[in-house]
């Protein structure tokens, strides 16, 4: 090992990328991982003791709203990212619909700059489609993919209609990305249930059949295309057991962790907090969807993370605006699930890390293997602790998950083999990088 390690990480059970763990020590240089053993015998620059952690690649998060620009006052591109490094997310794609949205180029680059000033973590961005801006979609660049708003959305960046649709399923080969849900339905919904004030009429207005309409469209293109899809936040078991049925190789799809654990039953305890666009569904989508998830018909996880106000969740139903914050707590969610037993930790791993990466063809990220990029995250599965608003680094200072109890919580996050985060202390000196995205 004639190699200096600018950083050691010594001692940790390590997750290896064929799902076993072991433990050993992992050596970083230039910022990448150069090292994946028992024991490096030299001295790093720095050193980490990893003993009883368990180190896992940084978490990749494929879908946030990081509000900025335009809409800071609820979150922007340094709170959201320091909440990331303390969820254990080293990397995340996000959303057009920020103000002025990013649907072209200067939109995209203003972004990029934003970015590379404020995150603290690596950042990937949509471009958002419009129904008119066909030529933008595959030119503006770097972009993850397109994001197509079929519902729930305001303005340019809802394009609803099929005939909107077709031509951007028919022209370029970007991935497509959409939130699917019926806005026809739902604006016909939302008359039936007017003067409705129970936050908990949200999931009867965007019912399942919403989401399972927008779906059936969506897959219809991309199949008369053969069109790369990916179906944002999957909501309802109705919409699993279709794609258990007739998922096209080139088809992918992701869940959030509040589709996972909350339901509509949640409304009654923390009211237009758990208003969210999917709305959250019924025990029985919670079980489909963790079926679909085990069993492979769902390819990854995503936090949705879209943070508002307090003030602004105070409005009530129907002022209020629909999401919720999801960054900082997903991984602790999801390990804690692991724990108990609902799932491995490997599989964790490999939802929340290894399959965006593979997905969004981004090299190099999503595993501890050696020459990739040392984006790692150090969680401790031994002991738990609750959610607690004044813990909360996202702007917003709320979770919906406030008082779970909750282990595998980060405790130290690694981005490009920079330490961002470490107990409890965020690094607010290190940047990440902007990621790269291979052709499909
Ligand atoms: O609940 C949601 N809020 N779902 C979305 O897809 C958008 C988001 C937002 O931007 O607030």
């Amino acid at each position: 090992m004639s190699d200096t390690m600018k950083l050691i990480i010594r001692n940790a059970e390590v997750l290896h990328p064929d799902g076993h763990i072991e433990k050993g020590d992992v050596g970083i240089a230039e910022g990448k991982i150069k090292a994946i053993t028992s024991q490096i015998p030299d001295q790093g620059e720095e050193e980490i003791d990893g003993t009883g952690l368990t180190l896992l690649p940084g978490v990749i998060d494929p879908q946030v709203h990081f509000r900025e620009p335009g809409l800071e006052h609820k979150e922007d591109l340094f709170t959201a990212t320091c909440a990331c490094a303390r969820g254990g997310v080293t990397s995340f794609l996000e959303m057009p619909n920020t103000r002025p949205p990013t649907i072209d180029q200067a939109a995209m680059d203003d972004k990029l700059k934003r970015a590379s000033e404020k995150c603290l973590v690596n950042y990937g961005f949509f471009v958002g489609a419009t129904g008119d801006n066909l030529e933008a979609l595959e030119s503006v660049n770097p972009a993850c993919g397109i994001k197509i708003f079929m519902g729930s959305a305001h303005g340019a960046l809802l394009v609803s209609e099929e005939e909107t649709l077709e031509p951007i399923f028919a022209n370029g080969k970007r991935l497509i990305a959409v939130h699917a849900e019926d806005q026809a339905r739902i604006v016909q919904r939302k008359k039936q249930f007017q003067g409705a004030t129970d936050p908990a009429t949200h999931s009867q207005i965007q019912d399942n059949q919403a989401a399972l309409n927008a779906t059936k469209l969506a897959l219809k293109l991309s199949k008369r295309y053969q069109r790369r899809l990916h179906i944002l936040h999957l909501s309802t078991g109705d919409e699993a057991e279709l794609l258990r049925e007739d998922k096209p190789s080139w088809v992918t799809t992701e869940v959030t962790p509040q589709h996972l654990l909350l339901n509509s039953e949640a409304y009654e305890n923390i009211g237009t907090l758990a208003q969210m666009n999917p709305p959250l569904r019924s025990r029985w989508d919670n079980e489909t969807l963790w079926k679909a998830l085990l069993d492979g018909v769902i390819d990854f996880i995503a936090t949705d993370h879209a943070p508002h106000t307090l003030e602004e969740k105070g409005k009530g139903y129907p002022h209020a605006p629909s999401g919720m914050p999801g960054v900082e707590t997903s991984l602790a969610l999801m390990l804690t699930q692991a724990k108990a037993g609902r799932c491995s930790v490997s599989q964790v791993s490999y939802w929340m890390s290894t399959a965006p990466a593979k997905a969004y063809n981004i090299p190099n990220k999503g595993a501890i293997a050696l020459n990739y990029d040392a984006d790692l995250v150090l969680v401790d599965l031994n002991t738990y602790s609750p959610v607690r608003r004044e813990d909360i680094l996202s702007k917003c200072g709320w979770s919906p998950f406030e008082g779970w109890s909750l282990t595998g919580w980060a405790q130290t996050t690694i981005v490009g083999g920079q330490v961002v985060y470490h107990q409890g202390k965020v690094n607010s000196e290190i940047r990440g990088k902007a990621l790269q995205f291979n052709a499909g």
